[in-house]
């Protein structure tokens, strides 16, 4: 495997590793019930995607590297989603880059995917902030 296509893939698997303890850590500090699930629910799809990535890696015969997680400080709910809307964009934007890279119809059709949840993400973690912000749903435990 080329040496910049597996710090792309590292890259990828240490965003998506990140992005899930982020929002587990937000599910944790925040939210009604209904909140920390919605939450949750993308720290699992995130994970999803992590794993999705090591099972490139897995295709290419490599190992990733070490992963480093970090806790964010998330001292404001709002200020936190704003952050992770952007990562959320980042994040499709990167999935569009791997899936125009070339490799395999199977994984570019994977990356498409993810892409496509990447964009439902943004669309709903932006709807979640509107109402949160409205109070229709409670940020504060
Ligand atoms: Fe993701
Ligand atoms: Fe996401």
């Amino acid at each position: 495997m080329e040496q910049e296509w597996k710090k792309t893939l590292q890259q990828g698997l240490e965003d998506e590793m990140n992005s899930a303890v982020q929002y587990t850590q937000l599910a944790g500090q925040y939210g009604d019930i209904a909140v920390k699930k919605a939450f949750l629910g993308y720290a699992m799809e995130e994970l999803r995607h992590a794993q999705k990535i090591l099972s490139m890696f897995e295709e290419q015969a490599e190992e990733p590297d070490k992963v480093n997680i970090a806790l964010a400080e998330q001292e404001d709910l709002f200020l936190s989603l704003v952050e992770y809307l952007a990562k959320e964009e980042a994040a499709i934007f990167y999935y569009k880059v791997l899936q125009e890279l070339e490799m395999r119809t199977e994984t570019k059709e994977i990356c498409r995917l993810i892409k496509e949840e990447e964009e439902e993400h943004l669309q709903k973690i932006g709807a979640l902030y509107q109402r949160l912000k409205s109070g229709e749903l409670h940020g504060d435990e």
